[in-house]
């Protein structure tokens, strides 16, 4: 997984489709998570743009849409994909590959929602155990899985590149 790009702040409403009507109170009220669907790969590919410093290009959200062993799933509010989650799985092991959420949507509890509801479905396949990667400098994930009950479980030398860097490796019983 890459790590988050702290790049300059850019107005996602400019870029991103946010729907006129205002989310009245808390957004998770009216937050839906749903498979993702081929007209949803523009937003999420510009969230995972503005969102990692070595972006999934759109082909390879395409082909793990193909992929019997992984699964995308999205948040939608308003109609609008303001998140995504991509996870795989072989025999009991899942492994989380993916996940952003829209910058103006952060710390809203969205993510949570994401990781359990591909939990959810995970322990449909009979998965006992999920794994992911994660930058040693990306703070607010490691902070985020830490939260929600993840472990650092070891590290991997040089897992990233743009820029070259160390993963922690964080795994949970589901
Ligand atoms: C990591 C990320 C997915 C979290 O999404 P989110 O919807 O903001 O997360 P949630 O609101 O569900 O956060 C739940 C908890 O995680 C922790 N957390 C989340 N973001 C945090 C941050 N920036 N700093 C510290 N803790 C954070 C908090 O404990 C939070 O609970 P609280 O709001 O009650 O304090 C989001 O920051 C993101 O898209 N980052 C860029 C992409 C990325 O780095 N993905 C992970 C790659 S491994």
């Amino acid at each position: 997984m890459w790590a988050a790009f702290h790049g300059s702040p850019l107005d996602l409403s400019i870029i991103l489709p946010i729907s006129n009507k205002p989310a009245i109170g808390d957004p998770l009220q009216y937050l839906s998570v749903r498979e993702i669907r081929t007209e949803d790969l523009d937003t999420v590919t510009a969230i995972e743009s503005l969102s990692f410093s070595r972006p999934w290009t759109r082909n390879m959200f395409y082909q793990e849409m193909g992929n019997p062993r992984s699964f995308i799933r999205v948040a939608e509010l308003n109609g609008n994909i303001i998140g995504y989650i991509c996870a795989s799985f072989v025999l009991d092991e899942g492994h989380i590959l993916d996940i952003a959420v829209n910058s103006l949507y952060r710390k809203k509890g969205i993510a949570t929602v994401l990781v359990n509801d591909v939990l959810s479905n995970l322990r449909k396949f009979g998965i006992k155990r999920i794994f992911l990667e994660v930058r040693v400098s990306n703070r607010s994930a490691l902070s985020f899985y830490e939260k929600i009950g993840f472990e650092s479980i070891g590290s991997r030398k040089d897992y990233y590149r743009d820029p070259v860097e160390d993963a922690v490796t964080m795994s949970c019983d589901i």
